[in-house]
């Protein structure tokens, strides 16, 4: 199946949509002449969003909690009132948290796996069918570079949801492709980019306490550290994504060579019984 050719008067929805990759993403559909709902859990980061987007094109904001499937409904329900149609869904809201690994609490890996993997998941239930209805569509999934690299000091809930959308994600377009669906997928899995992800926990729920070990505190310092000298723009992700539905392609890889080195490091040591050491976040 070819991709979308021609965006224009299209609608897109955008979870995780006031901040970072999401925003960029906004901002690309509303350039090619998209409609455009994002959604998103942090309200007073959603109307800014939106206020300053119009100006772009036609954009809602929907306040919306991922996790919670019913939410994600009612976004699907004010996307169509309000936009007509909806042709490109971007599950892209994710949170990190994570320490040494019994330092996690179990509401701390909830809150990730929900976030990360429920929210991307019940984004796909929800609006699979619609597009289908529509008359095709394209899905795009956010995992991370996380998703190829595990052993990653202090992140291992954030590798795990990762490693479950990717999963998850290659089964969809798997399946769809052989059915001969009028609906694309695509996995998003950048390596470091200049967003608010270091500061996640800004959205962190009451019951999660918040990851202050001292290595878990350098291990973000650090990563924010890279993030700010050498992360890529979101703009440039979201070019990328745009081409990724244009042509249909299922891997976007902002950062080719540390998605393959994961690859590679989990080969050998498969082939050789010797485990890699642990990785630095952004390495
Ligand atoms: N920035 C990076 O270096 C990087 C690298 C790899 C993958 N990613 C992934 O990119 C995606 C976007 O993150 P970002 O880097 O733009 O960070 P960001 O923090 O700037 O944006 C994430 C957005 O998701 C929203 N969000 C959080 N919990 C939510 C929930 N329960 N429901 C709805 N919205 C929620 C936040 O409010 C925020 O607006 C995430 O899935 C992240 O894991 C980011």
């Amino acid at each position: 199946m070819p991709g979308i050719e021609d965006f224009a008067g299209k609608v897109a929805v955008v979870t995780g949509g006031a901040s970072g990759i999401g925003y960029a993403l906004a901002q690309r559909f509303l350039e090619e002449g998209m409609s455009v709902a994002i959604a998103d859990v942090e309200q007073s980061a959603l109307d800014s969003a939106v206020a300053s987007l119009s100006a772009k094109g036609r954009v809602i904001g929907v306040p919306t909690d991922v996790r919670d499937i019913e939410a994600v409904e009612n976004l699907a329900r004010t996307a169509l009132e309000q936009l007509g149609r909806v042709d490109v869904v971007c599950n892209n809201a994710g949170v990190e948290t994570g320490g040494s690994f019994l330092s996690i609490s179990e509401s701390a890996w909830r809150w990730v796996m929900d976030v990360n993997f429920f929210g991307v998941l019940n984004g796909c239930r929800v609006f699979l069918p619609l597009l289908e209805a529509n008359g095709g569509g394209h899905i795009v999934n956010t995992a991370s570079v996380a998703a190829f690299n595990s052993g990653t000091a202090t992140m291992t809930p954030y590798c795990a949801s990762k490693f479950a959308v990717l999963g998850m994600s290659e089964c969809l377009e798997v399946e769809l492709r052989t059915a001969g669906s009028n609906v694309g997928v695509s996995l998003l899995a950048p390596g470091p980019v200049k967003t608010r992800m270091v500061d996640a926990e800004r959205n962190r729920p009451q019951d999660v306490a918040q990851a202050n070990e001292e290595g878990r505190v350098k291990v973000m310092e650090r990563l924010a550290a890279v993030t700010a000298q050498s992360g890529l723009e979101p703009a440039v992700v979201a070019d990328q994504v745009l081409e990724a539905i244009r042509n249909n392609t299922f891997f976007v890889l902002p950062h080719p060579d540390m998605a393959t080195a994961g690859i590679q490091r989990r080969m050998d040591w498969m082939a050789t019984g010797t485990p890699p050491p642990v990785r630095q976040a952004g390495s």
